[in-house]
């Protein structure tokens, strides 16, 4: 059995393990700081199996020993956001947590791939590359699998038709200044743009750049938790199965786009080598203007970490 740990097994964490385990796709290990907390939701997960009829081992720990030789590791760890809080905001929160999450781990799983959640997303992602010194196939952040699928849910109400229907890429940075392509987006090939009005679609672009601040205000404490767990599983199946699926991801550029240096969202094909290629699309001056405008906001998250971590 291949093996996953999750670092951080608060909302996000445990929620991950769980799609996971229905998966039955890897042995689980949940690590938190917070003593018998992870102990114990393991524990509890470990008996549903019976329920659901799948063989995977669960253990929570405290110690990042457990977590050896794992194939993947995903990282939950750190702060949620507040109401009226930015994912930047939790930058210097949230870059401690994440820097010993992944050189702690490295050391008892040097080959693993890493799949980061904590926000600042494309930022923390960042961190772990390079802290870890890993080559670019083996860290990517998610992101756009969780925004373009708040845009298809949207999309989906808006269109009466079924969400299977609907292909929607949301690129650039995980932030206000995300990038939904409405030319490249599609319900069963029809471009979005030819499909909606337009002021509908506009209406929808703007909830998809607001959706996790949507649900951060009516949870009012604790952000979103199911779509991005089941987007961080999708991930983690593509990668085990070796399945060459393409999902937006965010990814460390090297060019493509025009971008260096930089974690992104972008669309990449996922597999047993990690992130093993990215997919540029041909963009109209509209959308360069977009995905400037976004990597920009990403970069000077990015500088402000080099102030706060030396990398
Ligand atoms: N090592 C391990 N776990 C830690 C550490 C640490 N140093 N510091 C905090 N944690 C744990 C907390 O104890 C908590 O259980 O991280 C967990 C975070 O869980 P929640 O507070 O429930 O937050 P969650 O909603 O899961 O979000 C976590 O993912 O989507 C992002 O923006 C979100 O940055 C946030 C992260």
């Amino acid at each position: 059995m291949q093996k996953i740990s999750i670092i951080g097994a608060g909302m996000t964490g445990a929620t991950t393990a769980l799609w996971l385990a229905e998966r039955e796709l890897a042995d689980l290990v949940l690590v938190d700081v917070v003593e018998g907390m992870p102990q114990g939701k393991g524990l509890d997960m470990l008996e549903t199996m019976p329920i659901i009829g799948r063989d995977v081992e669960i253990v929570g720990s405290n110690d990042y020993a457990a977590t050896g030789d794992s194939d993947i590791i995903i990282i939950t760890a750190g702060l949620p956001r507040k109401p009226g809080m930015s994912r930047d905001d939790l930058l210097s929160a949230n870059a401690d947590v994440v820097g010993k999450a992944a050189t702690e781990t490295l050391k008892y799983s040097p080959d693993a791939i890493y799949v980061v959640l904590t926000n600042p997303l494309d930022t923390m992602a960042y961190l772990t590359l390079k802290l870890n010194k890993l080559p670019r196939e083996r860290v990517i952040g998610q992101a756009g699998v969780l925004d373009s699928a708040r845009m298809r849910a949207f999309v989906a109400h808006e269109a009466g038709v079924s969400v299977e229907n609907i292909q929607c890429y949301v690129l650039g940075g995980h932030g206000d200044e995300m990038v939904p392509l409405t030319r490249h987006s599609n319900v069963a090939g029809i471009a979005l743009r030819d499909y909606l009005p337009a002021d509908k679609l506009e209406a929808i672009v703007n909830r998809t750049r607001k959706g996790g601040g949507e649900i951060v205000n009516l949870l009012k404490s604790g952000s979103a938790y199911y779509a991005p767990s089941a987007a961080v599983a999708q991930m983690s199946e593509a990668i085990l199965k070796d399945k060459h699926l393409i999902l937006p991801c965010s990814a460390y550029m090297q060019g493509e786009y025009g971008l260096n240096d930089i974690f992104f969202g972008v669309p990449v094909m996922l597999g047993r080598g990690g992130m093993e290629k990215i997919i540029e699309y041909e963009l109209d001056a509209d959308e360069k203007v977009a995905f400037a405008k976004s990597a920009a906001a990403v970069k000077e998250t990015h500088e402000a970490l080099k102030k706060l971590v030396k990398i």
